[in-house]
């Protein structure tokens, strides 16, 4: 239950009952100090200043027609017309107790669920993933993960460049190779050298780079054997980008992969509407779209080719058949691009133009969620020491190790257990270090930082939940089964209740706008109330009454289950013991 909106809801009857117009909101937001209670509404003074009313007295009006029953114990006015709410304490208890044995949190779907396509990922498969694909690979699956928790439909759509001039390249090294009776799994073992030969065959080498070019023309006309050496290319690639998504714990597969190649033949015939609505037209032999509505600040329109003078299609053109594809086909009623913001001019012409060609319905939602960079510790692009890419395998695989040195020693753990331990932590923290950073901006990538226990980060989080699952272990009681009724007394147990309630609002604020370090934030909130929490309150000291005992074990197992479930929904794994 989002109590924050429930509060909301009866603010607005409480508003109309008082004749405010229902263009006004209740505005409700959790109070930032708890001398002025646990939720305020802030309407009050905006609906007063629109009746040319006093605000104190229309919020008199309101208090006088809001019935919150038993959640609220008091109802204040303070300032110019805040309404301070107080949550009751065994309304409070009562409520926790309740959703504290479900996985859920008895958190409700959506009761108008939508269909959502997730476009995310999206590497060129001539090469290796690296670190550039790394943003948005986890931050689109925490999105992904977050909507279908919520009960939306979501389609995941992996926009792999799978097409254009570079395989015509690399399908002549890749016959090179197997007309010398290597397989093609081992030529392309690693990609990224195999791109280097390529280029530099295509570089020194005059016939290899006609045949290159040959073959980019063949693979157009769909020339069977070129056919077949594409996508063997393809797929070898594909399932080294399958490998990564694994060890990342990322839910996309094979299925999920709909490439740029998808789009073949639709391009000419879009480029034929697009003429035919007089959107396009000629210009020096290419096909172009004039956009006013992008207009620079001289006033010239922004300008879009959506085909070249010697009738090859571009990046746009194919992201134009994209949205058709994602509006007409999986009839989609938000679609969610992660794509890092170098490229928000090139979305702002696809989406403005799609909508003038009117392959969107206005109600469909086109959202670029953009990302900023991975650095290095120097404020510059993240490279390896020699100042190349780092390839994800790489990185991950680093992760892992050097995850496995910070645990090492901690507890007895066997070596299938260790291995789990370090994985779930290596690749947490990569990515928890990443999620919990405000999206927009870019971001300094640094191995210590991430892997510490202490801070906002994730092998701190994990280390939290163990905490609280080794408080029952201690106790010897089954954290899955009810344990008891919860009476919240302290202000420490108050303060847990209240972060463990709010947990829907956050979850539904992060479907909304996309940004998951919010959900990270409260995260970390809950996890520090709860250390507060258990040093003030003793759970299993002898001088514990049995009833406190239980109520606060409850209480801290809806805890547990919170950070668990948020920690899940971010793609992180959680461990009993670590
Ligand atoms: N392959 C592109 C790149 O590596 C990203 C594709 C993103 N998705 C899209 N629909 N344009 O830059």
């Amino acid at each position: 239950m989002n109590i924050r909106n429930l509060i909301a809801e009866h603010i607005k009857s409480a508003m109309k009952a008082a004749g405010v117009p229902s263009k006004f909101q209740a505005h409700v937001a959790p109070s930032k100090n708890p001398k002025f209670g646990d939720y305020q509404a802030n309407g009050a003074m905006a609906a007063a200043k629109g009746l040319k009313m006093n605000p104190r007295d229309l919020a008199q009006k309101i208090v006088d027609h809001l019935t919150l029953d038993d959640i609220a114990s008091k109802i204040e006015i303070a300032g110019p017309g805040f309404i301070n709410i107080h949550l009751d304490h065994s309304w409070l208890a009562h409520h926790i107790a309740n959703i504290s044995n479900d996985d859920r949190l008895n958190i409700a779907k959506k009761t108008a669920p939508q269909t959502v396509v997730v476009d995310y990922s999206a590497p060129n498969l001539a090469k290796e993933m690296h670190v550039g694909h790394l943003r948005s690979t986890i931050i689109g699956d925490a999105i992904v993960r977050v909507l279908e928790f919520l009960g939306d439909q979501v389609i995941r759509q992996n926009h792999v460049g799978d097409w254009g001039t570079q395989f015509g390249m690399l399908i002549a090294e890749l016959e090179l190779h197997m007309s010398e009776g290597e397989q093609a799994e081992l030529a392309l073992k690693d990609l990224e050298s195999f791109y280097k030969q390529a280029k530099s065959h295509f570089d020194s080498d005059e016939a290899f780079a006609n045949t290159a070019r040959e073959y980019v023309v063949k693979l157009q006309s769909g020339d069977a054997k070129i056919l077949k050496l594409w996508q063997q290319f393809r797929s070898i690639s594909l399932s080294h980008n399958q490998e990564i998504y694994q060890t990342l714990n990322v839910t996309l597969n094979n299925d999920h992969v709909c490439g740029e190649s998808f789009y073949n033949d639709d391009l000419p015939v879009l480029v034929e509407e697009l003429k035919e609505q007089k959107l396009a037209q000629e210009d020096q032999g290419a096909q172009v779209v004039k956009l006013a509505e992008l207009a620079n600040k001289e006033g010239e329109p922004s300008v879009v080719i959506i085909q070249k003078n010697d009738g090859g299609y571009l990046y746009s053109t194919t992201d134009l058949a994209a949205i058709r594809y994602r509006v007409n086909h999986l009839k989609a009623q938000r679609i969610l691009y992660f794509i890092d913001d170098r490229q928000s001019l090139h979305l702002k012409q696809v989406y403005t133009l799609a909508r003038k060609a009117q392959f969107v319905p206005k109600e469909t939602s086109l959202e670029h969620h953009a990302f900023g960079k991975m650095l290095g510790k120097d404020k510059t692009p993240f490279k390896t020491r020699a100042g190349g890419t780092v390839k994800l395998a790489d990185l991950l695989q680093e992760a892992v190790e050097r995850a496995s040195n910070v645990i090492q020693g901690r507890e007895n753990f066997s070596e299938q257990e260790m291995q789990t331990i370090a994985n779930n932590v290596g690749i947490g923290a990569v990515k928890y270090a990443d999620l919990s950073k405000t999206r927009t901006t870019d971001y300094v990538f640094d191995w210590e930082s991430m892997l510490s226990f202490e801070g906002n980060t994730g092998p701190y989080m994990q280390y939290a939940y163990a905490r609280v699952c080794s408080v029952f272990d201690k106790a010897e009681i089954d954290m899955d089964k009810h344990i008891s009724t919860i009476t919240i007394d302290a202000p420490q147990e108050k303060d847990l209740a209240i972060k463990i309630m709010r947990l829907p609002e956050i979850i539904e604020q992060v479907a909304d706008d996309a940004y998951p370090h919010t959900l990270c934030s409260h995260l970390y909130e809950l996890a520090s109330a709860f250390m507060t929490f258990y040093e003030a309150c003793p759970i299993l000291k002898s001088d514990v009454s049995a009833e406190q005992k239980a109520s606060r074990l409850q209480l801290s197992k809806a805890c547990a289950k919170s950070l668990k479930l948020g920690l899940n929904l971010l793609g992180i794994n959680v461990m009993r013991k670590m």
